[in-house]
């Protein structure tokens, strides 16, 4: 719900169990009042704290600059006064400032699309636009936040209107800003690298500030446009947790600051590096939005409450919430070095042991034998696909399986076909060679012809053949980003438009093929974030498949994304990225905590290996329920103990739950574990291993894990109330 107080001039924005607050101040300024648990007053002016010193504007105009440099503003601008973290910056008529002052505002059932963005959806929720202006340069910033009525989020974004009548230059636009009283928080963000993505670190926050940020043109394996502010003592069941997420693919900031007077100020959106983009009068520009998370019952209230938004408000998918095909790829099984035989030979095992979808991985166009050539030249190469595509999929579809295709479709390498036609398509910067990552380069999507081109590649390939489902890679960050299709003054706008591009072309494709399964990629986790997630139900979420290490890149990830979005797979041993080696059987239950498949030659592991996985998959249908909608609770973290992984899925009405029990390290002379539920009813008798208890037995007094013989173990308990 939201409201409006004439009287105060206070707008409150409630979901559930928390509230937002803000107010007008002097009549111009939009403040920021409270931002945590529901409140059920609406008199809260007095938080905005005008009636001390330095007063408002209108009251104190010699100390203007005071006001400015302590208000706290929804949405600060540079130039004026507010020397703290900016979040609007324009630059115009030769100045780089802007004070905004309110001018209306509009409440509303359910919410408006985001014009070319991905965004939350839906119609449990409640919109407030609220329109600012300032008069010196003609532009309009209209704040748009959105209340969900069955969720504790709130969604957050802006868009720009150059009003006036000369250009207008935004050099940063930055989506959400809260400033905050302190309360002695600490940091939580999740940063990693290639295979060792979104690992956990929570740091203090002090005077200095801390940030997060991407400029590769897409979020990166490296840092992660989320992070928590946790209040001292913040646990899994308890504390407060106030969560960031952008939903956006591309370049981001998140930034946290202490002010002079010990509040802070937090803000996240667009990188502004990087980024200029020219308003031309009458133009718009809109920012993506950050969705916001209020939890006083620690992280995995926190956690709960972003799955259930993303998988009832962002996911569009068809595929949401259908078990999807148990997939078998290649890349791991063969690399580059395959023909349709050896796909074949995988897809003939793999359906007798139940496999669902072949998936035919990179290296299956132009002369693409290796990492060096033919991105760009999306014609199959029948030298390795003998008899063509169709046929290939006919194939396996007889076989009684669906048939999926990688692509890495905003890619060009220098050997190809493509380049030597389109040498002017590619990313360059006047006068500079452009850098290669994996031997290629990025195409220019500011160029409607790269789009049109890029579209048709990949539409064409799955008109001819009955393909269910496209895994959709990026294999290098955007660097050199020049455009010789751009004037010079809108160079500023190619990351950005890069994103665009993205989002448009996926778009375009899911409206040609409504059903296709779309599963996003970049070397692995690189690009896993909410925007990705409107397009694609499930996003690949490491080129690590160990066992182990997927413990801490999966708690990570399942942090703020439900389950059923995270791309995981059997692989073989040793494995590819460590060269560890862990039982099957314990692959197969880390990779249930996700969308399961398998990447490895079975045609090759052990023929005990091979015959688990009928089992396996019957377990991941058995449980899929769960993952696909259940509440997730962390029961123990190996990240932090350094011997075991625990944490348990509960349906919603809480009749059926698992738990997922992994032990790392084997350790002597210690006989049991204990392990304490959640989420379960108290009351209800539930069946443990031909055992009963009651919810509340399993809850408080704990459940009892025997030790394990060896490394890597790992079980499903299953808890079943009678
Ligand atoms: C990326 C992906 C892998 C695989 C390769 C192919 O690294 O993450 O799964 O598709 O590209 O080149």
């Amino acid at each position: 719900m939201i409201t409006f107080d004439e009287k105060t001039k206070i707008f409150k924005l409630d979901t559930p169990n928390t509230s937002y607050v803000m107010g007008i101040a002097d009549n111009r300024y939009l403040g920021h009042v409270y931002y945590g648990k529901k409140l059920n007053d609406t008199n809260l002016g007095y938080l905005m704290r005008t009636k001390e010193a330095p007063f408002v504007p209108s009251e104190n105009l010699r100390e203007k600059v005071s006001f400015f440099d302590s208000f706290p503003m929804e949405m600060p601008c540079g130039g004026v006064g507010d020397f703290r973290e900016s979040a609007l910056l324009v630059s115009c008529k030769g100045q780089e400032a802007a004070e905004l002052f309110y001018v209306s505002h509009e409440i509303f059932h359910g919410k408006k699309k985001l014009k070319g963005l991905p965004a939350t959806w839906g119609e449990n929720c409640d919109t407030l636009e609220i329109t600012m202006e300032d008069e010196v340069l003609g532009l309009q910033v209209v704040l748009s936040y959105t209340a969900f009525t069955d969720t504790d989020a709130i969604a957050r974004s802006l868009r720009l209107v150059n009003g006036g009548s000369g250009d207008l230059y935004v050099k940063k636009a930055l989506s959400a800003c809260v400033d905050m009283d302190q309360k002695d928080f600490e940091f939580l963000s999740l940063f990693g690298s290639w295979a060792r993505e979104r690992h956990i670190e929570t740091v203090p926050v002090g005077h200095g500030g801390i940030s997060i940020e991407s400029l590769r043109g897409e979020p990166g394996h490296q840092e992660h446009p989320f992070f928590a502010l946790t209040g001292k003592n913040c646990s899994q069941d308890a504390g407060e947790a106030y969560g960031f997420h952008f939903v956006y693919s591309g370049n981001f900031l998140g930034k946290v600051k202490m002010n002079q007077f010990g509040n802070l100020r937090a803000v996240m959106g667009i990188h502004p590096d990087s980024f200029t983009w020219k308003l031309e009068p009458g133009a718009e520009f809109t920012a993506p939005e950050v969705i916001l998370v209020y939890s006083d019952e620690g992280l995995g209230k926190m956690s709960r409450t972003y799955h259930d938004l993303y998988r009832n408000h962002l996911i569009r998918s068809p595929w949401k919430d259908k078990a999807r095909p148990v997939l078998i790829n290649n890349w791991e099984a063969t690399y580059f070095e395959f023909d349709d035989e050896k796909l074949l030979s995988i897809a003939r095992e793999a359906s007798k042991a139940g496999i669902e979808m072949l998936v035919m991985d990179d290296g299956w166009f132009g002369h693409r034998n290796s990492d060096n050539s033919s991105l760009g030249d999306w014609q199959v190469n029948e030298d390795k696909i003998k008899g063509g595509l169709e046929h290939l999929v006919d194939e396996v579809n007889a076989l009684g399986m669906e048939f999926g295709i990688w692509f890495e479709p905003e890619m060009i390498s220098p050997d190809s076909d493509l380049y030597c036609n389109h040498p002017d398509w590619v990313l360059q910067m006047q006068g500079r060679v452009p850098g290669l990552a994996r031997e290629q380069l990025v195409l220019d999507f500011s160029r409607p012809e790269v789009l049109e081109y890029v579209y048709e590649s990949v539409a064409s390939i799955l008109r001819t053949a009955n393909i269910s489902y496209v895994k959709w890679d990026m294999n290098r960050p955007l660097a050199d980003c020049g455009s010789s299709y751009l004037p010079e003054d809108q160079q500023g706008e190619v990351m950005h438009r890069h994103v665009l591009g993205v989002y448009e072309l996926q778009e375009r494709l899911l409206e040609e093929f409504p059903n296709l399964l779309l599963e996003n990629c970049s070397g692995g986790g690189a690009r896993f974030d909410p925007g990705m997630l409107y397009y694609s139900p499930q996003i690949w979420c490491s080129d690590d498949t160990d066992a182990v290490e997927r413990l801490m890149i999966q708690e990570g990830t399942q942090l703020v994304y439900p389950l059923s979005a995270i791309g995981a797979h059997v692989s073989d041993c040793p494995n590819h990225a460590t060269g560890r080696v862990t039982p099957f059987a314990t692959r197969g239950i880390v990779a249930m905590a996700g969308t399961f498949g398998y990447e490895l030659d079975i045609t090759k592991i052990p023929p005990e290996e091979r015959e688990m996985i009928p089992q396996q998959i019957e377990e991941f249908k058995k449980y899929y329920p769960l993952v696909n909608a259940g509440d997730y609770y962390r029961l123990a973290s190996y990240r932090e103990n350094h011997i075991y992984d625990c944490y348990e899925l509960v349906s919603k009405n809480k009749k059926q739950a698992m738990v997922t029990f992994v032990q790392v390290m084997a350790e002597p002379n210690i006989h049991s574990r204990k392990i304490y539920l959640k989420g379960l009813e108290e009351d209800t008798v539930y069946e443990v291993e031909g055992k009963r208890y009651t919810g509340s037995t399993l809850m408080y007094a704990g459940l009892l894990i025997p030790g394990m013989w060896g490394d890597y173990q790992a079980k499903i308990i299953d808890v079943l109330a009678v």
